[in-house]
């Protein structure tokens, strides 16, 4: 970091601010990259430089960075009601008005909609529901749950546990009891010799229900799974994978929990990962793009058969003792409702899939170059993983932090993207990204790449 004055952002930051999801040593000596506006899909720092945003911050901003009818939307909704909750049958009409619009737009049938503020909260909170649930219909014992290996779905206590991901157990003391992590869908790094991917399906359908067995099916609960993998590596499964493990589900009685928190609201070219994948999930999540991030927003939404049980055990209890204080919140649900309204109205859905090609066909244009192991994706996700060793697909030692460095380059090219765990490089830039801007983030993205390849070439 170039020496700033004690009394800097820079400074200040290093003084007072413990980041999320950084590493604090090395923080005190980079300092932070202080982005003070956006507009489209750019972002801006304090010295004026541009960037793309190719992550559309953290999979979530997905109208860019300047929506006005969002400001409005909020600006509106502070002057008539800018707060009130949902608590003892208490409401308002833009969390009715929102749970209302959710429903109509999922793919498969949902009766409820629960209101929380993060990613995070609402995983929590269907970890709560399934053992809510089985308690409700008389299964004490059916209280497992199953994630997968790499998964993705928070870091509170219960929905960090679901996260496949050591960097989020190692020394947290997670995962907690019954969470259980059955294997990961990715083709590349976990089939075997010559399998294909319509055998290594089938193969990973089998172990789950052997690992169903193993621990007994009256003991397990639910399964969540993120339609597409997103922070454990942008891995999109094997066509047919879904409906194997559906199946499974299906004969154990076990709910099955979509995860649509970065897939929700156009992402992998339908509306849902659900309809992309052909999911018949029980409860889904949704947060990110709920909102466009304008302001933070998620839900839970569940099927009819969990929302009786649950209504009926409330009944029994007195109350359902579960919520926030900022569940359903006004201002957030007026501009999620303002959200939605814009993605109908400028169709995103079709704009993704008119843009989706240049994103996924530009990016496999560097599947020949010597770092890149794998280009990955579906609809406007994406991920490009460098390897060691190409024929054997090793991927680099951690400690030379190759990802990192590539993150780095890219930033300095005005490209910002995220470096994920085994050096997968994350693009998942704003849905209203225009053609050209897909090209300049191909194109700025490539010097990156050959940045990178000159590092590990004089390693
Ligand atoms: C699939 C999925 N679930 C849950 C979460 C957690 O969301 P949050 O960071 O808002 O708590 C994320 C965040 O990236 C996610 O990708």
């Amino acid at each position: 970091m170039v020496m700033q004055p004690a009394n800097s952002p820079e400074a200040r930051d290093i003084a007072n601010v413990l980041h999320p999801y950084t590493n604090l040593k090395k923080h005190e000596e980079t300092g932070p990259l202080v982005v003070t506006r956006g507009e489209g899909v750019w972002v801006y720092d304090n010295a004026g430089k541009g960037y793309i945003e190719g992550l559309a911050g953290l999979w979530c901003a997905s109208l860019g960075f300047g929506e006005e009818r969002l400001i409005e939307a909020a600006t509106r909704q502070m002057r008539e009601l800018p707060y009130y909750h949902a608590f003892a049958s208490k409401s308002h009409v833009p969390m009715i008005d929102l749970a209302e619009k959710i429903k109509q737009m999922t793919p498969v049938p949902m009766s409820h909609v629960f209101f929380a503020n993060s990613g995070s909260e609402a995983t929590d909170t269907v970890v709560k529901m399934v053992w809510y649930y089985n308690n409700a219909v008389g299964r004490p014992e059916k209280k497992k749950i199953i994630s997968r290996i790499k998964a993705y779905h928070g870091v509170t206590v219960a929905s960090a546990s679901m996260t496949g991901l050591p960097a989020n157990h190692r020394d947290f003391d997670l995962p907690i009891r019954n969470i259980i992590h059955a294997d990961c869908p990715h083709h590349y790094h976990f089939a075997e010799p010559g399998e294909s991917e319509e055998e290594f399906a089938t193969r990973l359908a089998a172990n789950l229900e052997k690992l169903i067995l193993d621990e007994g099916p009256d003991t397990v609960a639910a399964m969540i799974g993120e339609p597409v993998m997103g922070a454990g590596g942008v891995i999109v499964p094997p066509a047919t994978y879904w409906d194997k493990v559906q199946k499974v589900l299906e004969k154990y009685d076990i709910l099955f929990i979509a995860d649509e928190v970065i897939c929700g609201f156009g992402r992998t070219g339908n509306m849902f990962g659900t309809e992309t994948f052909n999911l018949r999930p029980n409860m889904m999540t949704i947060a990110k793009a709920l909102s466009s991030a304008y302001l933070p927003i998620s839900a839970v939404l569940v099927d009819e058969k969990v929302y009786a049980a649950i209504r009926d055990n409330s009944d029994r209890i007195g109350t359902f003792g579960h919520g926030y204080t900022y569940s359903g919140h006004p201002v957030s649900a007026a501009v999620a409702l303002e959200t939605l309204k814009i993605y109908e109205e400028r169709d995103i859905v079709g704009h993704v899939r008119r843009v989706m090609p240049k994103l996924q066909n530009g990016l496999r244009r560097y599947a020949d170059h010597p770092l890149v192991g794998e280009v990955r994706g579906v609809g406007l996700v994406a991920a490009v993983e460098l390897v060691s060793d190409k024929s054997t697909h090793e991927n680099f030692d951690p400690a030379l932090g190759v990802g990192a460095y590539c993150m780095a380059r890219a930033q300095d090219h005005g490209l910002l993207i995220r470096a994920l765990a085994g050096d997968a490089l994350a693009f998942s830039p704003p849905l209203v990204i225009s053609e050209d801007e897909v090209g300049m983030i191909v194109d700025r993205f490539g010097k990156a790449l050959d940045d990178t390849a000159a590092m590990v070439g004089s390693l």
